[in-house]
C-alpha cells in the first residue's frame, strides 16, 4: 500500500483545498493529513485562522479524499511522522516548492499544482467586516499602532485626532489612508472603533464620547483611574451594544496566557505568593508627562496596571488588604511597592520610573514555582520550576513585533463575535486595577518611604 502524507491549515475549506486532496489522494492508496493545530497556528504566526481546529478536521474529513486526519503541532514533526506512518510520498501544494526537499531523505516529495485564484486567506478578507478604526492622541504609544494593526485582517485605521495639530500633522504625514480630523466629534463621523492613546485623564471623556456615539472602544491601560469609572464605562458600553476593552499588552501575550492557564490548572500545586516587578528609568527631565502629577504621572498610574495582571488573574479581585509604599518626587510616585494580601495567598509587585528593579515575575505554589524573567510583561520564555530538577520544564513561544496585534486581534474578534467581555481580561478585573489606582490617589493604606 503506497501512503501519502500532506499539510495544512485548511482555514475555511475552499475549492484549492479540495483540488489539493484530491490530487494527493490519487497519488498512492492510503491519504493522511496534517492539520495543523490552533497553538501551532499561532505559534509560527498565523494569527487570522477563522476555523478552530476541530473544525478544519471535520471540513477536511468531509471531502472524502482522506483516510486519516492527524493533527500537526511541532516543527520538525513531518519527519517523525512519514516515519512514524511509514510514509511513501509527502505531498503538498506548488507554492511550496523546493522548500520540503529536506525531507527527500525519508520519502518521496512531490509538490502538487496550486490552483490559482482562491486562498484562505482571499476568503478571510473578502468575508470579514472590516472594522474602521480612528486613532486619537497620535504621540509615542499610537505610532506603534498602525504597523502593528496591519497583521491583524479586518481592521483599517482610517482617520486620527489630536489636540497638538503638529502632533497630527507628523502622525499621517506618510499615511495617505488616514484623514487628520480637526475634531473628535469629526473622528467619531468616520469611524466604527477608537484607539484611545491619549494622556491617563483624558481617557474617561474620550472613551465616553466615543461610546455615547456608539463606537466600540480600545482603550490604553490604564484605562481609568477610578473603580466607579471604569464600572460605568463597561455598563454603558454593554447598554450602546459596543465593546469597550483596555488595552493591556500583556493581557494578550501568547506566552502570558499560557502561563496563566497552566497555574490555574495546577501545574504548581496552589499558589501561595506572586511577586511581579517592572521598572522603567527615564532620563531625568522632569518635564515629561510621566513626572507630571497634573498629568496623572508616577510609576503605579503609568507601569502598575502590568504586575497587577498576574496577581488578578490569579488570585481575583477579592483581595482582603493592599499595602503601598511609595518613595515620591515631585508630587510623583518615582517606585512603588505594593503587598496584597488574600485569604491564602500574599503577593507583591514593585513599579519604578526612578528606581531600578529586576523586572522578573516568580508564582510561587505548593508543588513549584514559575519563573518569567525580565521583561516578563512581553515575554516569549518562561519555567516551571519544581524541588526535583529534573522535572523542570522550559517554554518557548512567540511574540511578534511590539505585540499589539495581539490585543487588536482579540478586539475584533470580540467585536465581530458581539462579546463584551474577553476571558484575556476581564472586565471586574480592569475595574479592580482602576480601584487599586484609586486607592493610591487617596492615598488609602499607604506609607512614603
Ligand atoms: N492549496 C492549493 N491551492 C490553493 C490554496 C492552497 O493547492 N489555492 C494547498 C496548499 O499549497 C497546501 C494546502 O492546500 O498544500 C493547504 O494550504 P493552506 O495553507 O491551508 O491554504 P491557503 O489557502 O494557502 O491558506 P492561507 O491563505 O492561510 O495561507
Amino acid at each position: 500500500m503506497k501512503k501519502v502524507i500532506t499539510y495544512g491549515t485548511f482555514d475555511l475549506l475552499h475549492q484549492g483545498h479540495i483540488n489539493l486532496l484530491r490530487r494527493a489522494k490519487a497519488l498512492g492508496d492510503y491519504l493522511i493529513v496534517g492539520v495543523t493545530s490552533d497553538s501551532f497556528d499561532k505559534n509560527r504566526g498565523k494569527l487570522n485562522v477563522r476555523n478552530n481546529v476541530l473544525e478544519r478536521v471535520e471540513a477536511v474529513k468531509s471531502t472524502g479524499f482522506v483516510d486519516e486526519v492527524i493533527i500537526e503541532d511541532y516543527v520538525g514533526q513531518k519527519i517523525d511522522d512519514i516515519q512514524k506512518y511509514d510514509v511513501d510520498i509527502f505531498a503538498i501544494g506548488s507554492d511550496w516548492e523546493g522548500l520540503f526537499d529536506y525531507l527527500r531523505e525519508y520519502c518521496e516529495v512531490v509538490y502538487l499544482p496550486r490552483t490559482e485564484g482562491i486562498s484562505s486567506t482571499m476568503l478571510r478578507e473578502e468575508t470579514q467586516d472590516e472594522v474602521k478604526f480612528g486613532v486619537v492622541g497620535c504621540g509615542r504609544v499610537a505610532r506603534r499602532f498602525i504597523p502593528e494593526s496591519s497583521f491583524v485582517s479586518g481592521v483599517k485605521v482610517v482617520a486620527a485626532f489630536d489636540t497638538d495639530a503638529d502632533t497630527l500633522k507628523n502622525y499621517v504625514v506618510t499615511k495617505k489612508d488616514i484623514k487628520p480630523c480637526l475634531s473628535f466629534d469629526a473622528l467619531l463621523k468616520e469611524v466604527d472603533a477608537v484607539y484611545v492613546a491619549t494622556p491617563h485623564l483624558s481617557h474617561y471623556d474620550y472613551i465616553k464620547q466615543s461610546l455615547l456615539a456608539g463606537k466600540h472602544v480600545l482603550c490604553e491601560t490604564p484605562m481609568v483611574l477610578r473603580g466607579e469609572r471604569a464600572k460605568e464605562l463597561f455598563e454603558l458600553a454593554e447598554n450602546r451594544n459596543v465593546v469597550l476593552m483596555e488595552a493591556n499588552k500583556t493581557a494578550h501575550c501568547p506566552a502570558f496566557n499560557h502561563l496563566m492557564v497552566m497555574v490555574k490548572s495546577g501545574v504548581i500545586g496552589q499558589v501561595v505568593d506572586i511577586n511581579a516587578s517592572l521598572s522603567k528609568l527615564w532620563d531625568d527631565d522632569l518635564t515629561l508627562r510621566e513626572f507630571n502629577p497634573e498629568q496623572a504621572g508616577g510609576s503605579l498610574y503609568e507601569l502598575g496596571s502590568y504586575p497587577l495582571l498576574p496577581i488578578i488573574k490569579l488570585m481575583g479581585v477579592h483581595y482582603d488588604d493592599l499595602i503601598l509604599f511609595s518613595r515620591m518626587k515631585g508630587g510623583v510616585d518615582m517606585y512603588t511597592k505594593g503587598l496584597v494580601r488574600y485569604p491564602s495567598a500574599v503577593c507583591s509587585f514593585q513599579v519604578g520610573l526612578g528606581v531600578k528593579t529586576e523586572g522578573n515575575l516568580v508564582i510561587s505554589g505548593t508543588k513549584g514555582y514559575a519563573y518569567v524573567p525580565a521583561p516578563w510583561w512581553k515575554t516569549d520564555y518562561f519555567e516551571l520550576r519544581y524541588e526535583n530538577q529534573n522535572e523542570n520544564k522550559k517554554f518557548f513561544y512567540q511574540w511578534d513585533g511590539d505585540g499589539l496585534r495581539y490585543e487588536i486581534q482579540e478586539f475584533i474578534r470580540c467585536v465581530i463575535g458581539h462579546r463584551f467581555s474577553t476571558a484575556r481580561l476581564r472586565r471586574r478585573e480592569s475595574i479592580c486595577m482602576a480601584e487599586i489606582m484609586q486607592r493610591f490617589t487617596e492615598r488609602q493604606n499607604l506609607y512614603e518611604i
